[in-house]
């Protein structure tokens, strides 16, 4: 407990930093919460519009993709979530994640390189996930809106044996790069990794709506695909095949290359996509 107090979100610091975001306005910011994602649940209920955002130091119900749980340690990490409502079909919402995954390599940037895009959402760095996004759509009448809730990984050191191999933190990438360099590491703001995201978000999310696509924002996503010109499995309940990765259509679906060279349109709501040799 005493540990969490130390690290509690400079709440001042934040809304300075957010001034001129269109996201961030009302934030709801808590000490503990089930799931920031049902905090703007239950926000939208409470009438709040667009650009609403919640932000917990720790969750009880952390939400994952695939019914998944996702962990939620205190004072560590960021947990956070978005209201939007776009004005175009409900079939286009899903591919707001992908904006999100590139507004948080965006954000991360600054405090570490070699930071990519496992196909759809997943950022990662050095082959390991650092950030995890999980988009729902709740129907309302006369509508629908959006929850976009994203967790990174900031000062989390351990991890569950069963994600060990596969996950890993801002600081402890930046500990690795900093012992290799031989140079001290520094601590990692993170109300200015969360502005930087939320303001990268915000141009993204703006092209987007007004493309009705991500057939702006295609090249941008590529430039940051890890999977891009890769060798990937693609784990399809069907039966699971290999191919060559070359990027994704104006959709956010992956266009993978069949042995015959035939080329296929990957929906990530059906199946995910492994490295050859690994997770990435
Ligand atoms: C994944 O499984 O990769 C997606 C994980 C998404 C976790 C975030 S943490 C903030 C927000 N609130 C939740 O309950 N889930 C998302």
């Amino acid at each position: 407990m005493e540990a969490m107090e130390n690290n509690r979100i400079d709440e001042t610091k934040l809304s300075a930093l957010l001034k001129n975001c269109g996201f961030g306005h009302p934030l709801f910011y808590q000490e503990l919460t089930d799931s920031t994602n049902l905090e703007i649940c239950r926000a939208r209920q409470d009438g709040m519009g667009e650009g609403t955002a919640a932000l917990a130091e720790a969750q009880t119900a952390g939400r994952g993709r695939r019914g998944r749980s996702w962990a939620s340690p205190p004072g560590e990490n960021l947990y956070f979530s978005l209201l939007l409502t776009p004005k175009l079909d409900p079939s286009r919402a899903s591919m707001v994640t992908l904006l999100m995954a590139m507004a948080v390599a965006d954000g991360v940037q600054s405090f570490a390189s070699d930071v990519k895009i496992k196909w759809p959402n997943d950022v990662v760095i050095n082959g390991k996930k650092i950030c995890g996004i999980l988009t729902e759509l709740r129907f309302e009448p006369g509508g629908y809106y959006v929850v976009i809730g994203t967790g990174i990984n900031v000062n989390q050191m351990e991890f569950p044996e069963e994600i060990a191999a596969t996950a890993t933190s801002l600081k402890k990438e930046r500990l690795l790069a900093a012992a290799e360099a031989n140079v001290a590491a520094w601590g990692i703001d993170r109300e200015a990794l969360l502005a930087a995201v939320l303001k990268s978000f915000e141009c993204y999310y703006k092209k987007f709506c007004a493309d009705g696509d991500l057939s702006g924002l295609r090249m941008e996503y590529e430039g940051m695909l890890v999977n891009r010109n890769a060798h990937v499995r693609v784990l399809d309940p069907k039966g699971e095949w290999e191919g060559l990765a070359l990027g994704i259509n104006d959709t956010g679906e992956l266009l993978v290359q069949h042995t015959d060279g035939t080329l296929e349109a990957v929906y990530a709501g059906e199946v995910s996509v492994r490295g050859i040799y690994g997770y990435v």
